[in-house]
């Protein structure tokens, strides 16, 4: 049986929760496979808005069983306090299985993050603060604390001792600050061991037998195309791979039980945090952006900086995932536009490129080549279907169909669980 990945088409927040969400009716389970608590997924059902960060968007749909995969970095501590805050509300997280070879986000990790943003002044990334990069940075020099240590104390006391041998030195002499004193940490730790050991898995395992017992998986990635530690706008990205060559990597199945790859993209575009982004609008209507779309950081809060559509982005999403459908987030905002414009294409130093340009230094050039087509005035939220869109919102979807080259088989029309338009199946 088949799985699929959820992946974002431009930096993040395309409205990958929400995508997820209505998925979750059709799916045996859904296993986020990159990321961590720098995500922030959005879910509005009814006069209900969840803003999950480290469970998948599964845990919402009671069926569902949700899955942290092993190429995810989970702060412990934040994981514990989203899980009490769902059960407050009356959703239990019993069902979570979480990779026994998923990496721990530590004190340190945090303190690096923020100690390394503010050296590099003002060219900080910008990142969310929350020990993403430096956990996958000791991940990769294997030097990382495994979810499955904390079934250990004698070997958490021993990594956590060696890692804070060398990150002390760092905090202390390089940065200036307090060193972490490894007894509080270790404390700290076997106390969220107790409330996790239940939920550890080996998840790899467990979703191969599910997919030969013909259950279907999706795969929720965080992030975005152009936030990918390879593919993205490089050193502006995050720290793993939301890509759909990642799931495979961060889920632990392998490529060919994958048969579907959607792709959320929205229908203008936003950013968080520092980097190229041609199309930005730093003007008024940058403004009227935001604020018609919400446009405001689920986790930090932060202004995201808004823009038009850029065909060129999306195009490259499809090519570097193989997406096989699009789901068109946020279509509602638009309307009451005279007229949308949508780049089509770069000039950087008087050249035309259709494509992304090689060099991050041509990248930071670019300027959009705008073609502009007519708006709507209708407002579009109760929209069911394609036939209910007015004439120049049909138009506006087939455009960006045609020009981002693959089907788009959603369309949002706003946040709500049933405010989406079904074009084709997504699963
Ligand atoms: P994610 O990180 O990709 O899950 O996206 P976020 O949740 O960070 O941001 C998307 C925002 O748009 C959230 O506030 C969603 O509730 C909202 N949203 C998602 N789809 C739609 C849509 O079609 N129309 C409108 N108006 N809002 C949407
Ligand atoms: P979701 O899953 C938008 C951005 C940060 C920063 C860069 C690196 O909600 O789409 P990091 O903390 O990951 O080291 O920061 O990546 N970023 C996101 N932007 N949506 C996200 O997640 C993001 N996660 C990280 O703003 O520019
Ligand atoms: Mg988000």
């Amino acid at each position: 049986m088949p799985a699929a990945v959820l992946v974002g088409a431009q930096w993040g927040d395309e409205g990958k929760g929400k995508a997820t969400d209505l998925l979750g009716g059709d799916v045996d389970y859904v296993v986020r496979y990159q990321g961590g608590n720098n995500a922030g997924h959005t879910v509005v059902i009814g006069d209900q808005k969840y803003a999950l960060h480290l469970l998948p968007t599964g845990i919402l749909s009671p069926e569902v069983v949700p899955v942290i995969g092993n190429g995810v970095v989970i702060d412990p501590g934040v994981l514990l306090s989203e899980i009490d805050g769902l059960a407050e509300r009356g959703i239990s997280a019993e069902r979570l299985l979480i990779s026994s070879n998923a990496h721990l986000i530590m004190p340190h990790h945090k303190a690096l993050d923020k100690v390394t943003e503010r050296y590099l002044g003002k060219a900080k990334i910008g990142t969310t603060g929350r020990g993403i990069g430096p956990a996958y940075g000791d991940k990769i020099a294997r030097m990382g604390v495994r979810v499955q240590d904390l079934l250990d104390p004698g070997i958490l006391a021993k990594k956590i001792e060696v890692a804070l041998t060398e990150k002390n030195q760092v905090l202390t002499k390089v940065y200036n600050r307090r060193g972490i004193d490894p007894a509080a940490v270790l404390e700290e730790y076997l106390a969220y061991a107790e409330r996790l050991k239940p939920h550890i898995a080996d998840t790899s395992l467990v979703l191969a037998k599910a997919l030969d017992e013909e259950k279907f998986v999706l795969l929720e990635g965080g992030q975005g195309t152009l936030l990918d530690i390879d593919h993205g706008t490089y050193p502006f990205v995050t720290s793993s791979s939301p890509t759909s060559g990642g799931a495979c990597a961060g889920a632990g199945i392998p490529p060919n039980r994958l048969t579907k790859i959607i792709g959320i993209l929205k229908a203008y575009t936003t950013r968080v945090g520092s980097g190229p982004f041609p199309t930005e609008l730093t003007d008024e209507m940058g403004e009227w952006l935001r604020q018609t779309g919400g446009e405001y950081g689920v986790t930090t809060g932060r202004n995201r900086r808004c823009g038009w559509f850029d065909a060129v982005i999306a195009r490259y999403a499809t090519r570097i995932n193989g997406v096989t459908d699009y789901f068109l987030t946020k279509l509602d905002v638009l309307s009451g536009l005279e007229r949308i414009p949508v780049c089509v294409a770069y000039e950087v130093d008087g050249v035309r490129h259709d494509e992304i340009p090689m060099t991050q230094t041509d990248f930071h050039h670019a300027k959009p080549i705008y073609e502009e087509f007519p708006g709507w005035q209708e407002d579009i939220t109760s929209a069911k279907s394609f036939d209910d869109l007015p004439p120049n919102a049909q138009a506006y979807v087939r455009t960006l169909e045609e020009m981002s080259g693959a089907p788009i088989s959603a369309i949002g029309v706003g946040p709500g669980r049933d405010q989406t338009v079904v074009v084709r199946p997504l699963v």
